[in-house]
């Protein structure tokens, strides 16, 4: 049968390695080898791979022990198992501590033999679940919050994945709301310090020199107010990620800090004297174009460098074709289950309303404008009517527009806000034109110019 698992018996005495053939191989596939040399090539090329080694520990050549430590090395998830001459256990004991998964005591006991073997073969095949479950657990946390399919967030995901197990800086660059904090938790997530703390500070909140002590600590007695020692934000990361959001504000004395931390990995708490010396990985995130900063003299380049070794770039949301409908059904399907409600869908046309306006809050406006509309529906279903009446009387996006994240022109705002003021007035062009402070005749050439053909109200 292919199935069976695979043993390969390594021992230089014919006697011991026919005696184990013949007790295993009605059970198993037995491969048998004369030499650690031989059994190193055997288990290359092993095909399915080994699952149970049985080695003697002395051997011409190359010795049982440098055997299980090479075995260790190429082929991890074949379970070692030794044998030993009676009376050399300590050597055994030696070599469980180097990875062998456990010993026999020649001459060998062939119940006992059964009965390890049975053990290390249900080890190894949990051994293998955990390890499937744990990366499942890692997709799950890392990457599930995060939803797209368009070609730029696929970029994003690349990116993650391929950055996430290094140690490499890595700076976000994305407008408000596009999901720079989610992309920096799935990054820790990801990575080996995933177990190690992740610590935020936004950058922006606090006075420069809060900040200063915020990341850094103070000594007692540095300042006035700094009743007791404290630690920073440095110290209370050691082992995880820190994340700096909204880098850009950061004002330049503690931009050369900063820079410090991130070259030689320590740094002196404010007031104090004692170097500290911290294991972190940084994530930087910022709303602004940092390039620009640095071209005006007000970001450091040789820091912007240090953060920006992997660069992560979110686009506005309006410019993720196909992302809206999967953002609004994941949105819609938490706050349901947040709010209590059914609602079973979104109608095509509200789809379209939704999927057409501009968001200039990115994702956080959408979801929580989905919010707003789960918790004030009266269907099953969201329709055009539970679309919010700003985004109802805007104007669609431009499909393909220019591709950085700026304002529409002067003439798309014009008629965006001419458009809104008509609705709320319900078409009445008189009061509209009252409300947007012109005349009613130069309402109607706009509006003319715009293609609305609507009733004119009445005199
Ligand atoms: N791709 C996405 N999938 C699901 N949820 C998202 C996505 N992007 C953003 N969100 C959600 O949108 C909200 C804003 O995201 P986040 O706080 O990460 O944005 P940000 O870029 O850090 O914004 P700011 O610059 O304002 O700090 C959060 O509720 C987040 O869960
Ligand atoms: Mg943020």
């Amino acid at each position: 049968m292919a199935d069976k698992p695979v043993i390969l018996v390594v021992d230089d005495e014919k006697n011991t390695r026919d005696g184990l053939q013949r007790a295993l191989q009605r059970h198993y596939q037995v491969l048998v080898a004369e030499s650690a040399e031989s059994a190193l090539a055997a288990l290359d090329s092993s095909k399915p791979p080994v699952d149970i080694m049985l080695t003697d520990m002395k051997m011409p050549g190359m010795g049982g022990l440098e055997l299980l430590r090479e075995t260790v090395k190429r082929h991890p998830q074949t379970a070692c198992i030794l044998l030993t001459a009676y009376g050399s256990v300590e050597t055994a004991v030696a070599a469980m501590r180097q990875g062998a998964y456990d010993f026999l005591t020649k001459p060998i006991n062939l119940d006992h033999l059964d009965m390890l073997v049975a053990r290390a073969l249900k080890s190894r095949e949990l051994e293998n679940k955990v390890v499937a479950l744990e990366s499942q657990l890692d997709e799950k946390f890392g990457m599930e919050n995060i939803t797209g399919e368009s070609a730029a967030m696929r970029q994003v995901f690349d990116i993650i994945r391929q950055a996430a197990p290094t140690q490499a800086s890595v700076l976000i660059q994305g407008p408000s709301g596009t999901g720079k904090e989610l992309v920096a938790h799935a990054i820790h997530r990801l990575s080996q310090r995933a177990q190690g703390p992740f610590v935020a500070v936004h950058c922006a909140a606090l006075s420069s020199s809060l900040l200063e002590s915020e990341l850094f600590g103070h000594e007692k007695g540095a300042f006035t107010g700094a009743v007791a020692q404290r630690r920073g934000r440095f110290e209370m990361a050691n082992g995880g990620t820190l994340f700096l959001d909204e880098i850009s504000e950061i004002d330049t004395s503690i931009q050369v800090k900063l820079l410090r931390v991130l070259e030689e990995r320590c740094f002196e708490r404010v007031g104090g004297e004692q170097t500290i010396q911290t294991d972190i990985r940084v994530i930087a995130a910022t709303n602004r174009n940092l390039r620009e900063y640095v071209d005006q003299g007000k970001f450091r380049e040789d820091l912007f460098f240090r953060l920006n070794v992997v660069d992560i770039v979110l686009p506005p949301l309006k410019e993720r074709t196909g992302d809206i409908p999967l953002l609004v059904h994941r949105f819609l399907k938490e706050c349901c289950e947040r709010n209590g409600k059914q609602i079973t869908g979104v109608s095509p046309a509200a789809m379209e309303l939704l999927d057409s306006y501009e968001w200039p809050g990115n994702v956080r406006e959408l979801r929580n404008t989905v919010e707003k509309m789960v918790v004030l529906a009266h269907g099953e279903r969201l329709d055009e009517n539970d679309v919010p009446q700003n985004i109802r009387s805007s104007i669609p996006k431009v499909e393909n527009s220019r591709s950085e994240w700026e304002p529409a022109s002067l003439a798309d705002a014009e008629r965006a806000k001419i458009m809104a003021v008509l609705e709320r007035n319900g078409g009445n062009r008189t009061h509209a034109a009252e409300e947007l402070g012109i005349s009613r005749r130069t309402l109607h050439r706009k509006l003319r110019a715009y293609g609305v053909t609507g009733k004119e109200d009445e005199e």
